[in-house]
């Protein structure tokens, strides 16, 4: 019932400020915690007071894994857990955009007000951002996409044998190369780099080689950044300038992002 309320909410363009994690009055665990006063005062700070800057744009993220299918019970997939899309998301929302959110299998809710486009294979992401691509004015492409994916897709269980086992794996398409390369005048498309060595020097070439306006890069080598984690660090590299934040929240993160974007390309 509670669920049902809420969505019916969501629906009528309520925003809901969840409640936490962790222990509850009632002595069992879960979500269900009020949220902090703090995080209550900071929502509405942000919903009242934030820069409309982006009000009318249409931004199209891409956020979480994807998962790539062997047989009908097993699938290949990373540790992305969607949170810097989705924190994104929700930045572009609060400054007045209309968002689609393109997502991978994740556990978090999506937030309120964006266009939630469900999809589990690097195929299915492909196939929903080039549906919404002609419309859009922002890509920013931060979902963490199967580079390969098994050549066979097998209709039943693949049964074990004694022998050991190869898997062929062909190439995914590259959906942010794509919409960098068949960008119109006026688009703006950003990428994210997953790096552990030469960051800069790898970023930059990412640049180049997929179009991008604009690369956020990271590293998975530090405790408190990348996967999983609610912090970041994130340098932003444009073909002008080099922009290296340090480690801060998810959700400032992706404003000091948006700031960058609208700041470099906007105005
Ligand atoms: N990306 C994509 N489609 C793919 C693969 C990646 O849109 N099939 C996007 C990601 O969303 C991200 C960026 O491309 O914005 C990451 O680039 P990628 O070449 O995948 O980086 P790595 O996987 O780190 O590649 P490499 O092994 O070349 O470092």
């Amino acid at each position: 019932v509670i669920a049902d309320t809420l969505s019916a909410l969501r629906k009528y363009g309520w925003d809901i400020i969840e409640p936490n994690e962790g222990h509850l009055a009632c002595g069992s665990e879960g979500k269900g915690r009020m949220a902090e006063p703090e995080e209550i005062a900071e929502y509405i700070d942000n919903f009242f007071n934030k820069k409309k800057d982006l009000s009318g744009l249409n931004v199209l993220v891409t956020a979480g894994p994807t998962r790539e299918a062997l047989d009908p019970v097993r699938f290949i997939t990373n540790h992305s857990s969607g949170k810097m899309g989705y924190a994104i998301a929700k930045a572009a929302l609060a400054r007045g955009a209309n968002v689609t959110l393109v997502s991978g299998p994740v556990d978090i809710t999506p937030p309120s007000g964006a266009d939630t486009v469900n999809v589990t294979s690097a195929q299915d992401m492909y196939d929903a951002v080039m549906q919404k691509k002609d419309s859009q004015d922002i890509f920013i492409m931060a979902a963490a996409v199967a580079d390969y994916t098994p050549a066979d897709y097998s209709d039943q269980k693949i049964k074990k044998k004694d022998d050991d086992l190869s898997l062929a794996l062909q190439r995914t398409k590259d959906i942010l190369k794509e919409v960098g390369h068949s960008k119109r005048a006026g688009q703006v498309v950003c990428g994210f780099a997953m790096e552990t060595e030469d960051l800069k020097a790898n970023a930059t070439k990412k640049l180049e080689t997929k179009k991008a306006d604009i690369i956020a890069a990271n590293t998975i080598s530090s405790d408190n950044t990348g996967f999983g984690h609610d912090t970041n660090q994130l340098t932003l590299i444009t073909k002008d300038n080099i922009t290296e934040l340090p480690v801060m929240s998810k959700d400032e993160c992706a404003d000091k992002l948006l700031d960058e974007i609208t700041r470099s390309f906007l105005s």
